[in-house]
C-alpha cells in the first residue's frame, strides 16, 4: 500500500540497467577469457540470464559485487543438462534462443505463467530461417529447439519494433558465415551493437533516409573478454522522478543513469509536459552515454505522446500514465501496440488500473487517452497481473493521491528492481 507523502527528497542510485546486464553476460559467455561486470543488476530476470548461460558451460562467479564469466568463445557452449527455465524474462529468453540457434545442441526453454503467454514466433520465425529447428508447431514456452552450426546469415526487416528480435538475430549472426542485416523500422534501443562492438565484433549501422536503421553484423565472430561497468537503469529511475514530480516540494537527483537516447523518451516527454529535470555531466561509460538526473517538483500538463516515441520509453508508459493523471488537461499516448505483449496487457492493465483510483482514462485501438485534472483520488486497489512495472507505477501513484492505493502482488517487483520499497522509503515515500 503506496500513501499520500509530504516531500520526496535525496540522492541516490538505482541498481543497473537490466538490458545491459543480459547483454553483458551474453556476451562474456561467447567471448573467450574473462569479462568482469560491476554494477550487475542483481535480479530474478539477470539471474535467469546468468542461470542459462551456466548451465550452457559459461562460468558465472560473483564476488563483492563483482560478476565475472569465463567465456566459452563465439559457438563454444555446450548443451544443458535439463530445461531452461527462464521465470519472467522475455529478454533472456528471445535473446537465448538467437545464441542457441547457433549451437549443435537441442534446448528446452520454459518459463512462468506470464512468460509461457507471451509470443515467441516473433524470434522463432526469423531463427527459422537461419536454420534453428523448433519441436512442434506452438509459438510460446514451454517450447524445444535445436540449433545448428549450419547458421545461414539473413537479411531481416523486422515486422515490429523490437529490440529483443533485432538482438536474438544479431547472436545467431554471429555463428553464421557473412553477414547478419536487421532493418528497424524505428530505431530501438541498441545495447546488443554498441556492446558488439565493444567486445570487438565488427558491426555496421545505417541510419536510412526513409528513417529506418540497419544493422549488419559480421559473422564467424570473435569476441574477447572485457570489462564492463553497468549503469543505472532509466526505467528503474522513472518511478523515483514520477514520484518526485507529483509529490508537492520534492527535489531528488539520480547519479548514474543510463542516459541512452534509444531509452530517453520518457525524460523528453515528461519535459514537454513542463517538468524540470536537469542532467548533469553527461559522461561515456563503456560505450554507453551516463549521466546525473535533478528532478523538482512542479505543475505539470497534458500532452500528446507521437506514436514513433514509443520504442525509446516502451517500458515507460504505466507510469507515463500515472503522471499524467497528475497532469492538467489530456494525455494522449498513440501507438502502444507493443504494450500489449509486456509482461502483462499493460495497456489494459494501466487503463483499468487508472479507472480504480479515480482516473478517466480510456483505450481508443492503440492508444492510451489519460484526462488529468491535477489530483487523482485514489483509494483503488490495483491487479497487476504479474506485471513488475505494473506494481511499481501503481505504487508511485498512490504516493501522490489523496487516499492510498494497494497493489495485489508485490512479489514480482524483485524481476527487475529489488530494493524499490527501501529506496522509495529512504526517499520519503509512504510505503507499507
Ligand atoms: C528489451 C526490449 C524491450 C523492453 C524490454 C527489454 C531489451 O522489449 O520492453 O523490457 O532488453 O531488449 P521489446 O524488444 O520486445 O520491445
Amino acid at each position: 500500500t503506496a500513501s499520500r507523502s509530504a516531500r520526496i527528497s535525496g540522492r541516490v542510485r538505482v541498481p543497473g540497467d537490466k538490458s545491459v546486464s543480459h547483454r553483458a553476460l551474453i556476451l562474456g559467455a561467447l567471448a573467450t577469457g574473462r569479462t568482469r561486470i560491476t554494477g550487475l543488476l542483481e535480479a530474478e530476470d539477470v539471474m535467469a540470464t546468468a542461470g542459462a548461460v551456466t548451465a550452457l558451460g559459461a562460468e558465472v562467479t560473483h564476488n563483492d559485487g563483482v560478476f565475472e564469466v569465463l567465456g566459452q568463445g563465439v559457438g563454444g557452449l555446450r548443451a544443458p543438462r535439463g530445461p531452461l527455465d527462464f521465470g519472467n524474462s522475455g529478454t533472456s529468453s528471445r535473446l537465448m534462443l538467437g545464441v542457441v540457434a547457433g549451437h549443435d545442441m537441442r534446448v528446452e526453454f520454459t518459463g512462468d505463467a506470464s512468460l509461457c503467454h507471451r509470443p515467441m514466433g516473433r524470434v522463432l520465425r526469423p531463427l527459422t530461417t537461419m536454420g534453428l529447428q523448433v519441436e512442434g508447431e506452438g509459438e510460446t514456452f514451454p517450447l524445444a529447439v535445436r540449433g545448428t552450426l549450419d547458421i545461414l546469415p539473413i537479411a531481416y526487416d523486422l515486422p515490429v519494433p523490437s529490440a529483443q528480435v533485432k538482438s536474438s538475430i544479431l547472436l545467431a549472426g554471429l555463428h553464421a558465415p557473412g553477414r547478419t542485416t536487421v532493418v528497424e523500422p524505428l530505431a530501438t534501443r541498441d545495447h546488443t551493437e554498441r556492446m558488439l562492438g565493444f567486445f570487438g565484433a565488427e558491426l555496421k549501422v545505417e541510419d536510412r533516409a526513409d528513417g529506418t536503421r540497419a544493422v549488419t553484423v559480421c559473422g564467424d565472430a570473435e569476441l574477447a573478454g572485457a570489462s564492463f561497468a553497468v549503469p543505472g537503469d532509466p526505467s528503474s529511475a522513472a518511478f523515483i522522478v514520477a514520484a518526485a514530480l507529483i509529490c508537492p516540494g520534492s527535489e531528488v537527483v539520480i547519479e548514474n543513469v543510463l542516459m541512452n537516447p534509444t531509452r530517453t523518451g520518457f525524460f523528453e516527454t515528461l519535459r514537454e509536459m513542463g517538468a524540470e529535470i536537469a542532467l548533469l555531466d553527461l559522461r561515456d561509460e563503456g560505450g554507453e552515454p551516463v549521466g546525473d538526473l535533478r528532478v523538482k517538483a512542479g505543475a505539470l500538463k497534458g500532452v500528446r505522446v507521437p506514436p514513433g516515441r514509443a520504442p525509446s520509453m516502451i517500458d515507460e508508459y504505466p507510469v507515463l500514465a500515472v503522471v499524467a493523471a497528475f497532469a492538467e488537461g489530456e494525455t494522449r499516448m498513440e501507438g502502444l501496440a507493443e504494450l500489449k505483449v509486456k509482461e502483462s496487457d499493460r495497456l489494459a492493465a494501466t487503463a483499468a488500473g487508472l479507472k480504480a483510483c479515480g482516473v478517466v482514462a480510456h483505450v481508443e485501438g492503440d492508444d492510451l487517452i489519460v484526462e488529468g485534472t491535477g489530483t487523482v483520488k485514489g483509494g483503488g486497489r490495483v491487479e497487476t497481473h504479474m506485471d513488475h512495472r505494473i506494481a511499481m507505477a501503481f505504487l508511485t501513484l498512490g504516493l501522490g493521491a489523496e487516499e492510498p492505493v494497494t497493489v495485489d502482488d508485490v512479489g514480482m517487483i524483485a524481476t527487475s528492481f529489488p530494493g524499490f520499497g527501501s529506496l522509495m522509503t529512504e526517499l520519503g515515500a509512504s510505503l507499507a
